[in-house]
């Protein structure tokens, strides 16, 4: 485990919406490099960037055209070291994505692969041996190119899936993972990976990881292919870190990744906490962690904290945290968030309440996931100070909303959720119990939720009271009340009363 991973807390960056340094609408290297004090002053020392390689962009960047040279429209290569090296001069690192599963049509391989003569290229995806037979239980592009054959796509249609062999083979096109062109295909995103780690990348988020290897039902082959990986980092580059989006711990950490992402797909029970009709975190109070509790402590005995699992704000994909939660309700999913084990993740904007902007066009493959990805709302000067473009070139619209909030006004309000946001990491970094890799012990999952963390000698007890009542909890003896947030609880001999919408972390030793 690089050492750097133990007090690291994450931003995630979708560039094309974060800074815009030249003026054409769109985010690039510079804009970000410009903004790496801000993200630092969060408390945030690491940094994972969307997929940032050329690309014709139908799926904002996870069709690669090739993954070693930077998109123009975001800078050059050179502009990207850059960002590495400042950000490396601010003690922080960076994750580029790395999309191993597939790439765009429109990449080298893939025009090779089509070719009828037989080529270095001709297995590198997966093709069935006829066009007029299809890919089985993965969907198919076929009748376009000389080479006889249906292509296998790993997600949109655009987007044909890498060849890493199958767990099981039923045809005789389908090839084993260990068989030369499979193998060829691992050596090269290795060779894609080696590339950008020697220029001062620090790791990688690894887009669709467990689905690598096909038909492989309990995932054993994909983890050994990841163990591959891990040796090939571990000889040459000990300190990178890989995160992995899979949503199964103990399958990727088995693999060798550091950290697995919870997901909002799949069986976390995420979604119940921020994102479903009645989330948990509402004043409503009628949700329910119970499942996710449950869930997350399995998971944790499966692993034996081997690694980290990271439960992330949100992200490029799913709907802002304020589509379902108001500001205060916000707040405690950031209490939340904030004091749990793994890596914390902060989608941008999140910390400043950025709302899910309705009814947007789809933009570069986003469809109902656009309106997570609107620009970054740095001040109240023209387009929210993302970009000095003319309107109609913005990437996409600007929250049209004359309250939208903004940093420089959040950083002004002494009760603002960035502010919030802030003295909660910087209590995670004084206080090892609640960081990456502190014990926790959940002692209730209703309303309200309760949980010990702990490390070494310390303990600390985490009330969070998403509901609109109050609460009294047995407490014999405590320390120190270390943070609240909400209206002040009221401490009794042997018990403490927590208010409606409130948080309270306690000292117990
Ligand atoms: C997961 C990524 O997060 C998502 O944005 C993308 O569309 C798919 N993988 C395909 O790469």
């Amino acid at each position: 485990m690089p050492e750097w991973l133990k007090n690291a807390i994450f931003y995630e960056i979708y560039p094309q919406s974060f800074c815009d340094s030249n003026g054409d609408g769109i985010g690039d290297f510079n804009g970000i490099i410009s903004k790496l004090d801000y993200i630092n002053s969060i408390g945030c020392n690491a940094i994972w960037l969307n997929p940032c390689f050329e690309s014709p962009f139908l799926d904002a960047g996870y069709d690669v055209s090739d993954y070693k040279k930077a998109a123009p429209r975001y800078g050059t290569n050179e502009e990207l070291i850059k960002l590495f090296d400042e950000a490396h001069k601010r003690d922080m690192h960076i994750l580029l994505d790395l999309v191993p599963g597939h790439t765009s049509t429109k990449h080298e391989w893939f025009k090779h692969s089509c070719k009828a003569d037989k080529n270095e290229f001709s297995d590198r995806y997966i093709w069935s041996n006829s066009v007029w037979e299809d890919t089985l239980e993965l969907d198919c592009i076929r009748g376009f190119c000389e080479r006889d054959g249906s292509c296998a796509v790993n997600f949109f249609s655009h987007q044909p899936a890498l060849n890493y062999g199958y767990a099981v083979c039923t045809k005789p096109w389908q090839q084993s993972p260990t068989d030369p062109a499979p193998m060829a295909t691992r050596e090269a995103i290795k060779d894609v990976m080696r590339f950008w780690l020697s220029k001062g990348c620090d790791g990688f988020r690894v887009d669709m990881a467990g689905s690598l290897v096909k038909n492989d039902v309990d995932g054993a082959e994909t983890i050994k292919l990841w163990q591959d990986f891990r040796r090939f980092l571990d000889d040459e580059f000990p300190n990178a870190a890989l995160i992995s989006e899979w949503g199964e711990p103990d399958k990727s950490l088995a693999g060798g990744f550091h950290m697995d992402f919870l997901l909002h797909f799949g069986p976390s029970h995420y979604n119940d906490l921020f994102r479903c009709d009645e989330p948990y975190f509402s004043r409503r109070g009628k949700g329910s962690a119970k499942d996710f509790v449950q869930a997350y402590t399995d998971n944790c005995l499966k692993t034996s904290n081997k690694g980290l699992i990271c439960i992330p704000s949100g992200n490029h994909d799913m709907d802002r945290l304020s589509r379902r939660l108001d500001y205060d309700e916000m707040k405690l999913a950031f209490a939340f968030l904030m004091s749990m084990p793994g890596a914390p993740f902060i989608y941008y904007g999140d910390e400043i309440g950025m709302r899910y902007i309705e009814g947007l066009s789809s933009k570069e493959g986003g469809y109902g996931r656009t309106g997570s990805r609107t620009p970054m709302q740095w001040n109240s000067e023209r387009n929210a100070g993302f970009s000095d473009a003319k309107e109609d070139l913005l990437y996409l619209p600007i929250d049209p909303d004359i309250d939208r909030p903004t940093v420089e006004h959040s950083l002004r309000d002494e009760n603002s959720l960035l502010n919030e946001v802030k003295r909660l990491i910087k209590l995670r970094k004084a206080h090892l119990a609640l960081g990456n890799f502190g014990q926790i012990e959940f002692i209730s999952g209703e309303y309200p939720i309760i949980y010990k963390r702990s490390f070494d000698n310390e303990e600390i007890l985490v009330i969070i009271n998403p509901a609109d009542k109050i609460f009294e909890i047995p407490l014999k003896s405590y320390k120190d009340v270390l943070y609240f947030v909400g209206a002040k609880p009221r401490l009794f001999d042997c018990s403490i009363e927590i208010q409606p919408v409130s948080a309270l972390f306690i000292k117990l030793q």
